[in-house]
């Protein structure tokens, strides 16, 4: 078997020298500290490399990712994340990215048995539950996989607005929460124009006296 994992390293060698030679002070750089301006939370997939498609450099974007880019309040690594980009790095924006042909998304459409992951996909399952009348009334499958991309996305930001974390930083500071969707046909990001951005664009319910 030829062991494709070497590749990697060949691959990090190179990459170091050719940034080397671009910039003998950018590894240098990046041992003084991190100051990112981006929360990136988007979809595990790989095709979907954050940095890539966004043309963003080591130390301009905090990422995390998942399947289906979820934002799910018992969600220790999540909550993690954003409490660490947003209470200490002091990120301006949180773009939650998710992406047409999302495996995650049109499992959860499906009612076969994917084992472990039905308890991830049970949250995307919700969001189909949430939005059955419009998403149903679309009869062509692909078409309603897109949609429920579209609407997964929006729920997660609306997710995100949910928490503690995003609600004390807006009696603070500016914070801007987006939702984009990236597509494999172009490679173009679309903004969503979901944006939210105080406590207000919130369901009551959700908001905590603080
Ligand atoms: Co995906």
């Amino acid at each position: 078997m030829e062991e494709s994992y070497k590749r990697l390293l060949t691959g990090n060698k190179k990459w170091s020298a050719e940034k080397l030679k671009q910039d003998p002070d950018f590894f240098r750089n990046l041992t003084l500290g991190q100051n990112p301006e981006y929360l990136w939370i988007g979809c595990s997939d790989s095709r979907v490399p954050a940095n890539e498609i966004t043309d963003t450099k080591s130390g301009q974007m905090f990422v995390h990712r998942n399947i289906a880019n979820m934002v799910v309040h018992t969600d220790m690594n999540l909550l993690s994340v954003l409490y660490y980009a947003v209470d200490v790095l002091h990120v301006k924006h949180i773009i939650v990215c998710g992406h047409y042909g999302c495996s995650g998304i049109i499992a959860a459409m499906e009612n076969k048995d994917n084992g472990f992951v039905n308890n991830w996909l049970r949250n995307i399952k919700e969001v189909y539950e949430k939005h059955i009348t419009e998403l149903e009334a679309i009869s062509d499958i692909k078409s309603r996989e897109n949609r429920l991309v579209e609407l997964n996305i929006h729920e997660q930001v609306h997710n995100l607005a949910k928490t503690r974390i995003v609600q004390q930083a807006w009696k603070k500071r500016q914070l801007q929460i987006h939702g984009w969707v990236y597509g494999f046909n172009n490679g173009l990001i679309t903004d969503l124009n979901v944006m939210m951005d105080e406590i207000s664009d919130l369901e009551p319910i959700f908001r905590y006296d603080l």
